[in-house]
This record gives structure tokens, C-alpha cells and sequence, in this order.
């Protein structure tokens, strides 16, 4: 049996991961705020968690301990994708709770679930997989998304050092994903943004107006073919765009 633990699997991306895992026969976790109307007899848990209260990190394992009880798996995968964009604005213009949630969610959030799934399965017979979904602004800064771009930095460089801390374990892999555009409400947001808070907002218009979005289901079968081909080495971001 294997196990696929999946943040912000309500909708976007995170969605259509759930039910490509869910359809190719992993028993499957959704952790998000809100719960979708997906049903699949793979789909064991939706947890309705926030995660940018991830100072109550015990109440959300607590959950997934108890989804899980009673059953052994031979591999087991997170994949750390729910993100949010932060206020689209000058640092000094972005209020502070903002500042800290977007760490919360975007690096807090994926270093615990790491931490947890590499302390709860290593050392057994159990393949751990870990797949951190960054983004192009993880590498090209945009003016007013410093939030985002330094937090998808971060989860880069976790991917880096945590495959480093494991190399010598081969029951261990660990990637960046960075999933090119896709047409979910993130870009949707992204596109609402005053001109004067994103000057590239016109750019991201375009995108969407020249078809250039790519829709959620299909990165999410591009992401179980980088998956399933084992091609990449851990610590390595794989880009989608090419
Ligand atoms: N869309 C793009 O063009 C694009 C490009 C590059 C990278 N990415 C990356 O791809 C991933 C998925 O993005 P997306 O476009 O699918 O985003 P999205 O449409 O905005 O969906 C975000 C998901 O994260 C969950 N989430 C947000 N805040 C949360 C919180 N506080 N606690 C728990 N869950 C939370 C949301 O669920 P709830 O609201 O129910 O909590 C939702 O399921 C992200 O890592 C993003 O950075 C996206």
C-alpha cells in the first residue's frame, strides 16, 4: 500500500493531485482549510487544517496518525503544495500578520510535515518520496511578491539540504517541482492586483488572454510522470515549463 499526503488538495493544483494519486491507487490524505466535493474510496482523510495556524503542528499530526492507524505502507510521498501569494505590495506596505502567514503556510508548514513524515518512516522498509512545489519566483525576483518569491526560495533550498542530510539513505528522494503556470484561482488573484501594487499584472493578463495557462489536471499527470520516472536525482528542482 502506499500513502500520498497532500497539502491545499481542495482545489488548484493540490485538486487534481488528489485525484491523480487517488487514481493510480495511493491512499491518499488532503490537508486544507476547506473541504472539496472529491469523493474516491483512496481519498482516506481530508483534514481541514489551517496552516498558517501551524503552531498547533501536534493537532494536525495528531490527524494524521489517526487516518493512518492500523495500516502499513512500502512508500510513502508528501507532496508540500499549498502556498499563498501574500500581499502583492512593497514589503513596508504588507501588513505583519501577512508577512507571517505566508511564511507559515508556504515554509513552516512544509518543513514540519517533512520533518514529521522523515522521523515517523525512516529506518523502516518504507520508500519516503517528498515533493516541494515551488515556482519560477523562487530564482527571478518580481518587485511586490517578495513574500512569495523568498518563502518558494526557502522550500528550494530545503529540498537542497534535506537530500544532502539523506543522500546515503536510498529509500530517500526528495524534489522541487516548479510547475509553470497554471490556471487556477492563484493566477486569478494574481491577475486582480492594482497596477500599481504589481506592474507586471498586464503581463500575467496576457497569459491568460494568449491560452498560455495550463490547466491544473495536466501539470498534475506531468508531476506523476516526473514521479513515477524516477529519472531525477533528490535535491534537484525539475521545471514544467520545457
Ligand atoms: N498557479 C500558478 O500559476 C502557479 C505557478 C507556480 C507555482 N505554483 C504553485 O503551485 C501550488 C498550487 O498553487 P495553486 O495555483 O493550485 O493555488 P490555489 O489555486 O490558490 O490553491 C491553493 C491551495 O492551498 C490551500 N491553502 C491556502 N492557504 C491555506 C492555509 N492557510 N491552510 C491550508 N491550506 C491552504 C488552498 O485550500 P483552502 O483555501 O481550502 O485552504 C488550496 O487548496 C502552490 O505551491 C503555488 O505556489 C502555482
Amino acid at each position: 500500500m502506499k500513502l500520498a499526503i497532500i497539502t491545499g488538495g481542495s482545489r488548484g493544483l493540490g485538486a487534481a493531485l488528489v485525484k491523480t494519486y487517488c487514481e493510480y491507487d495511493y491512499k491518499v490524505i488532503s490537508i486544507a482549510r476547506t473541504k472539496s466535493n472529491y469523493e474516491h474510496e483512496n481519498l482516506i482523510a481530508q483534514i481541514d487544517f489551517n496552516l498558517a495556524r501551524i503552531d498547533h503542528f501536534d493537532i494536525l499530526e495528531g490527524r494524521i496518525f489517526n487516518a493512518i492507524k492500523g495500516l502499513e505502507f512500502k512508500e510513502v510521498l508528501l507532496i508540500n503544495n499549498a502556498a499563498i501569494l501574500g500581499e502583492m505590495k512593497h514589503i513596508q506596505d504588507c501588513q505583519n500578520w501577512n508577512i507571517n502567514d505566508g511564511i507559515k503556510v508556504n515554509v513552516n508548514a512544509p518543513l514540519l510535515l517533512t520533518s514529521m513524515v522523515i522521523r515517523r518512516w525512516i529506518g523502516q522498509s518504507v520508500n519516503i518520496r517528498i515533493i516541494n512545489i515551488s515556482s519560477g519566483l523562487a530564482v527571478h525576483p518580481m518587485p511586490c511578491s517578495t513574500i512569495y518569491c523568498t518563502t518558494k526560495a526557502g522550500i528550494e533550498m530545503m529540498t537542497k539540504t534535506i537530500a544532502l542530510e539523506q543522500k546515503d539513505n536510498h529509500r530517500f528522494k526528495m524534489v522541487s517541482i516548479s510547475p509553470g503556470i497554471i490556471d487556477t484561482d492563484m493566477q486569478t488573484e494574481i491577475r486582480q492586483t492594482k497596477k500599481e501594487d504589481l506592474e507586471a499584472v498586464d503581463q500575467f493578463i496576457a497569459f491568460k488572454e494568449q491560452n498560455l495557462l495550463v490547466p491544473p489536471n495536466v501539470v498534475a499527470e506531468k508531476i506523476w510522470k516526473v514521479y513515477s520516472d524516477d529519472q531525477y536525482q533528490s535535491g534537484e528542482t525539475v521545471s514544467l515549463r520545457s
